[in-house]
């Protein structure tokens, strides 16, 4: 058995939802809550920690029986066992997709003949020792003193991914400070330098190439910066690196001991199970980097083993292809109810548009269906003062996830009533608007219909946030495997790398003016 590389729009499933569509596409919500007061209990999922409520999506419980025949024309569950066992499933890379491996408790794993758990295990035992010294100081700079500060310089998946766990986590952090540098945007760097002292700060250089050039300037510019102050000698204390090309990082002048390793079937975007999360581990303990992964491998089982009607990045999944597709829409809101959870977005648009955001299938055609969403957002309530304008009265069709939390971390009860209130209401006037009352004021009148999922957690922990972020990790591979595409490969990022490359140098040169706006640029600068 391998991944299905079926076009979707050819089997029978997707010719009956198409013929469900036409039935549906002008019922509107208010109607079937109206029609069904049971719709909630009967379109909810409950999990660990988790509810999350499907009933305000625009479908019926015969939409998900087609979407469930769909993803089984697709062998959907045979492909979800495959994703956690050795597989080639980004195969235009030729390389196996297994972050799932990192969180695992399994004691086998075999990649090219290989267990990699031992691995993964020293590892951890590496992180887990450095970090404790770190964090309790018996580890110190070259002055003696002990570690206040921590920057992560990594762009894309090497900074991304660890910056929205360390950041919603925040309510956990120790005394260490942590700080991510990603753009190549000198001004930036130059704002984080003068907030550290280079005396007590620890730079993890963190990139699986090692070749990626945003992360070697910085790198190359902190060094120089440290080495003003520093000797040579002080680079072995406050450099580390995390990444898959340990001769590079030598290059580079970090010692072996101080590489943290991390593997070809890690894909960068979903890498912060790896060592790439060490800043994680520095800025909240080793024990709760644990429970992070323990939340996440409790979404791997439960992804492994619930029914697709049960199962929720499945249902997510599906609600995600029924709107860009029968819908025809391609956007689509998160708005998570947190302040911790200010990052959610912009690391989310990374995963899901790098990842699905493709035009080829696996078959190598042009795929004339849509595959990837338009992913954006904000924490709420702000983004109700901000953008939901548009959701609300606007002519084009949105759909949104609602994320809250049950518990506000520091117990104050009254503002979180309020903040629940709010994304309460919201997915409320979305779904039914001002349907059923009289307004007479044009202006005044909510279309309603807007469809939304709600996914309400306890509370915001370690192990909840792993298990939030598996559930979207594993809709990815979902949408994808049912749009046939591959969504571990990110050629699309190239061109542009390239083209910079060409002008960097041509900016250099100052007789060479191809446009009217690096003309501009020379002149002004
Ligand atoms: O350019 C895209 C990308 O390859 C991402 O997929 C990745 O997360 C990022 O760059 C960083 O790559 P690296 O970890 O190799 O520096």
């Amino acid at each position: 058995m391998n991944f299905s590389r079926k076009n979707p729009t050819k089997t029978d499933s997707w010719k009956k939802l198409s013929e469900h569509y036409e039935q549906l596409k002008k019922v509107h919500l208010y109607d079937m809550f109206a029609d069904n007061p049971d719709r909630e209990i009967q379109m909810s999922v409950a999990f660990g920690d988790f509810f999350v409520d499907f009933s305000k999506n625009r479908w019926t419980s015969e939409t998900v029986k087609l979407f469930s025949d769909l993803a089984r024309e697709l062998n959907l569950k045979e492909s979800i066992s495959l994703f956690f066992k050795e597989n080639k499933l980004n195969f235009t890379e030729n390389r196996a997709v297994l972050h799932t491996a990192l969180r695992s408790s399994e004691d086998e794993i075999i990649v090219n003949g290989e267990n990699i758990v031992p691995q993964i295990k020293s590892v951890n035992t590496k992180i887990q020792k450095f970090t404790q010294k770190i964090i309790s100081g018996t580890q110190k700079g070259y002055t003696g003193k002990a570690f206040t500060d921590i920057v992560n310089v990594g762009i894309g998946g090497s900074s991304l991914g660890p910056k929205v766990v360390c950041n919603a986590l925040k309510h956990y952090k120790n005394h260490l400070n942590t700080h991510y540098v990603s753009n190549i945007d000198g001004d930036e760097l130059e704002e984080i330098l003068q907030l550290v002292n280079p005396e007590t700060t620890l730079f993890v250089i963190v990139s699986k190439s090692f070749t990626t050039s945003e992360t070697l300037q910085n790198a190359n510019s902190i060094k120089n910066w440290f080495l003003k102050q520093a000797p040579n000698s002080a680079v072995k204390q406050h450099f580390i690196a995390v990444s898959a090309n340990s001769n590079k990082v030598n290059d580079f002048g970090i010692d072996s001991d101080n590489i943290f390793p991390m593997w070809d079937w890690v894909g960068g975007r979903f890498s912060l199970w790896s060592a790439v999360g060490i800043s994680v581990a520095l800025s909240i303990g080793y024990d709760n980097f644990r429970a992070l992964l323990k939340g996440a491998e409790k979404v791997d089982r439960h992804f492994k083993l619930a029914s697709f009607s049960e199962n929720i990045p499945v249902l997510m999944a599906f609600t995600s292809v029924w709107y860009s597709n029968f819908f025809s829409t391609t956007q689509h809101a998160i708005i998570p109810y947190s302040y911790y959870l200010e990052d959610f977005v912009p690391y989310l648009k990374q995963s899901f548009m790098e990842s699905n955001g493709k035009c080829v299938d696996r078959n190598g055609e042009t795929i004339t269906y849509k595959t990837g969403s338009v992913l954006f957002g904000g924490v709420g309530s702000n983004a109700q003062h901000a953008f939901m304008q548009l959701f609300h009265q606007g002519t084009s069709l949105i759909s949104t996830d609602f994320i809250g939390f049950c518990n506000s971390l520091h117990g104050n009860n009254e503002h979180q009533d309020v903040l629940m209130a709010n994304m309460f209401a919201q997915a409320k006037a979305l779904a039914f608007g001002t349907k059923g009352k009289k307004v007479e004021n044009p202006y005044k009148q909510f279309k309603g219909n807007s469809p939304s999922t709600t996914l309400l957690i306890k509370k915001l922990s370690p192990e909840n946030l792993g298990a939030l972020l598996a559930i979207y990790e594993h809709k990815i591979f979902v949408e994808g495997l049912l749009l046939n595409i591959n969504s571990f490969d990110q050629f699309g990022v190239e061109l542009g790398k390239e083209l910079s490359r060409s002008y960097i140098n041509s900016l250099k040169d100052s007789s060479y003016k191809e446009s009217l706006g690096m003309q501009f640029y020379k002149n002004n600068k």
